[in-house]
């Protein structure tokens, strides 16, 4: 008969080890010693274009830089935001997207161009006009002028844009935006109240008159699992009635911010929720993958989610499985797939680190000194 303090103490220190383990940094504790590992692309030559987003603030380091030589597709991002590439007086801020499209002219890489109109974030003046409410015509010109303007300057260089991002109505996750009624079809951002529902349209042709050659997609999150199914079905039906009116357009990005415990991966969905669109005779690609350590629940009431302190066991081992059957799922069918891209390379420059609230978070699969995490191992071994 084990005597009840023993059975007591027995319990007790393993409820110890696993707090502290779930705190410890685990990573020195199950990271192998790191055989040499191929490239990036080449290792998914056969499966799909892979790649990241080059963030400002690791695009001028040179290890970042030799990061990216492992790509095939590289997503531009931060110099393209409206807010970032043209001021409120119509010039524009060439420097750091001529930086940045000019090292990749150096690389064999495929570009994607993003974003042209993210009306969740673009800025508050592009919506006036001396000083008052645009009028919709003047809107149109400004988005064709803006569109014509920067595809004109790459044309030719970038092969993939996300022409307009996030048009769809979402209830929980409206990054920059309050969230909409279960009903908005449309993400009631200024575009679509001041244009109406054309304005997708009218982007997508404005892009196609620029750049002929280039693939126009439309870039949405949250799209696959069961709290999804109102706002896929919604974006469906923009799709096509894009489709419908013969806009041109060639793809969606579905964008892959995932959290700890959403969406289902491995078991189908993701493939499903691709095949959905490619039965449509479009183009997916994965766009921003990332899996924070916390639960999705954080979009909801981030203010209930403790920030961690640490990339505990626990955290690690869990998104280790979830990225590595992510992966095994995506590989499964590959054949509709475009391309696979994280949205960053290190944890610590990762955006989930601000949204939905400030604290620690590790999504992506590189370390801070660039050393690949073990789950990068991880998703590299098949
Ligand atoms: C969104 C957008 C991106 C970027 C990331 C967060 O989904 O598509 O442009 O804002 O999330 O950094």
């Amino acid at each position: 008969m084990i005597n009840t303090t023993f059975k007591y103490t027995v319990l007790g220190l393993c409820f110890i080890f696993l707090n502290l383990t779930s705190q410890v940094n685990a990573w020195w504790w199950i990271s192998p010693p790191a055989p040499e590992l191929p490239a990036y692309k080449d290792k998914y030559a056969d499966h799909f274009l892979v790649g990241s987003h080059m963030d400002f603030s690791e695009f001028y380091d040179a290890r970042a830089k030799e990061w990216y030589t492992t790509h095939s597709s590289i997503v531009t991002a931060n110099p393209f935001y409206w807010s970032a590439i043209q001021n409120p007086n119509g010039s524009y801020n060439w420097s750091f997207a001529d930086d940045l499209m000019t090292w990749v002219a150096t690389q064999e890489v495929e570009v994607r161009g993003h974003p042209l109109l993210f009306g969740s974030v673009d800025p508050d003046w592009v919506f006036q006009e001396n000083g008052n409410p645009i009028s919709r015509e003047a809107l149109i010109e400004r988005m064709r002028n803006h569109i014509q303007t920067i595809m004109t300057r790459y044309k030719g260089e970038i092969q993939y844009w996300d022409v307009v991002n996030e048009p769809t109505g979402d209830p929980f996750f409206s990054l920059g935006m309050e969230a909409s009624a279960i009903t908005d079809v449309y993400k009631k951002v200024p575009w679509y109240n001041i244009i109406g529902e054309e304005y997708v349209e009218l982007a997508l042709r404005f892009a196609h008159e620029a750049d002929p050659d280039a693939k126009l997609f439309v870039n949405e999150n949250n799209l696959i699992g069961p709290i999804s199914l109102t706002k896929k079905q919604n974006f469906i039906s923009i799709i096509k009635n894009l489709l419908e009116k013969g806009a041109p357009i060639h793809g969606v990005g579905i964008q892959g911010h995932f959290s700890a415990d959403y969406p289902p991966v491995g078991v189908g969905l993701v493939c499903d929720t691709i095949k959905t669109f490619t039965n449509m005779g479009l183009e997916v690609h994965i766009t921003e993958l990332d899996m924070s350590i916390y639960s999705i629940s954080q979009w909801v009431v981030p203010e209930l989610i403790p920030s961690r302190n640490q990339f505990g066991l626990l955290s690690e081992s869990r998104q280790r499985a979830r990225y590595t059957n992510l992966f095994r799922e995506l590989r499964s069918c590959s054949d509709h797939i475009g391309a696979v891209l994280t949205w960053g390379i290190l944890d610590e420059n990762s955006w989930l680190r601000f949204e939905p609230k400030e604290r620690n978070d590790w999504p992506l699969l590189f370390h801070k000194n660039y050393e690949p995490k073990q789950v990068f191992r991880d998703i590299m071994n098949f």
